[in-house]
C-alpha cells in the first residue's frame, strides 16, 4: 500500500496566503486591522512555544497582537477582569486563554468569561453548543484544521466509519461532532476502552488525539485508512537526543494507511491557521 502524506504545512501556507490578502483588503475598508489577544499565564514551556507561534503567524497575516503574559500567581479575579475589559475593547476581535493555566486557576471559568463572539478558540459553552446543534459559530481550531486537511485531500467521509481516540474538549469531542456533521458513523474511544485495536482496525478515518507518543501502531490500522495524528510529543531517546513524535507510530503505520499526517508538518500548522481564520471571521462580523 502506498501512503499519501497529508502536508498540513503546505495547506496552512496556502490558506494563510489567502487570509493575508483578505486582511489587507478588509483592513483598508475598516480603517483598522483585526486584533487578537492571547492571555498566557505562568511559564509553561510548551505554552511559550505555542504563544510565540501564534503571534508570529498573526503578525505575518496582518493581525495586531494584544497579548498579555501574566505571573503564575495572578488571581483568578484579576484575569477575569482583564477578559471583561478585552470583551469591551473594539480593537480586539479575538481573545484566547492559553491552556493549561497554572494550578489554582480555573481555566474553564476564564474561557467562559470570553464573549462568545470573540471566542476564537471555539471553547465557550455557547460555541460548543452551536457545534452540537449544527449551527454556525466559532469552532475550535485543531478540529477545524483536521477537517480542512480531510477536505483538501478529498477523502470521502459520508457513510464512513470514523474512530476518534481521545475525548478532550479541545480536540476529541468536537472532531467527532464535525465528522458526524459530514455523515460519518462516529465511534469515540478513550483510555478505558477495552480492546482498542479491535475498534481502530475498523476505522476508515482514524483520528488520534491522546497525547501518548507513538501508541497507534501499524497492526491497529485498517489498510487504506486515513490516519490523522493530532499528537505532538517531545521524547528523549536513549542517546539523550530529543525529537517530536505524534501519537501514531509513523514508521509502522506508513505503508498501511492510505493517507497519513506527519508530525511535525501535519495538523500542527493548521491549528494556528484556523485561529487566524476565526479571528478574521470575528473581525468581519465586527466591521459589518
Ligand atoms: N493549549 C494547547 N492547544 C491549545 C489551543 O488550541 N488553545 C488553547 N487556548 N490552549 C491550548
Amino acid at each position: 500500500m502506498s501512503t499519501l502524506l497529508l502536508d498540513g504545512k503546505a495547506l496552512a501556507q496556502k490558506i494563510q496566503g489567502q487570509l493575508t490578502e483578505e486582511v489587507r483588503i478588509l483592513s483598508q475598508k475598516a480603517g483598522r486591522a483585526p486584533g487578537l489577544a492571547v492571555i498566557w499565564v505562568g511559564d509553561n514551556p510548551a505554552s511559550k512555544a505555542y504563544v510565540g507561534n501564534k503571534e508570529k503567524a498573526c503578525t505575518k497575516v496582518g493581525i495586531v497582537s494584544f497579548s498579555e503574559h501574566l505571573e503564575a500567581d495572578t488571581p483568578q479575579e484579576k484575569l477575569e477582569q482583564l477578559i471583561v475589559q478585552m470583551n469591551d475593547d473594539e480593537a480586539i476581535d479575538g481573545i484566547l486563554v492559553q491552556l493549561p493555566v497554572p494550578e489554582g486557576l480555573n481555566g474553564s471559568a476564564l474561557t467562559q468569561r470570553i464573549h462568545p463572539d470573540k471566542d476564537v478558540d471555539g471553547l465557550h459553552a455557547v460555541n460548543l453548543g452551536k457545534l452540537v446543534r449544527g449551527e454556525a459559530g466559532l469552532r475550535s481550531c485543531t478540529p477545524s484544521g483536521v477537517m480542512a486537511i480531510l477536505q483538501e485531500a478529498q477523502i470521502p467521509l459520508a457513510g464512513k466509519h470514523a474512530v476518534v481516540v481521545g475525548r478532550s474538549v479541545l480536540v476529541g469531542k468536537p472532531i467527532g461532532l464535525m465528522l458526524l456533521e459530514k455523515n460519518c458513523t462516529v465511534t469515540y474511544t478513550h483510555s478505558q476502552t477495552p480492546d482498542l485495536a479491535k475498534l481502530t482496525q475498523e476505522a476508515d478515518i482514524l483520528i488520534v488525539a491522546v497525547g501518548r507518543p507513538e501508541m497507534i501502531t501499524g497492526h491497529m490500522v485498517k489498510p487504506g485508512a486515513a490516519v490523522i495524528d493530532v499528537g505532538i510529543n517531545r521524547i528523549t531517546d536513549y542517546e539523550g537526543n530529543t525529537r517530536l513524535v505524534g501519537d501514531v507510530d509513523f514508521k509502522s503505520v506508513l505503508s498501511v494507511a492510505g493517507w497519513l499526517t506527519p508530525v511535525p508538518g501535519g495538523v500542527g500548522p493548521m491549528t494556528v491557521t484556523m485561529l487566524i481564520s476565526n479571528t478574521v471571521e470575528s473581525f468581519k462580523q465586527s466591521i459589518k
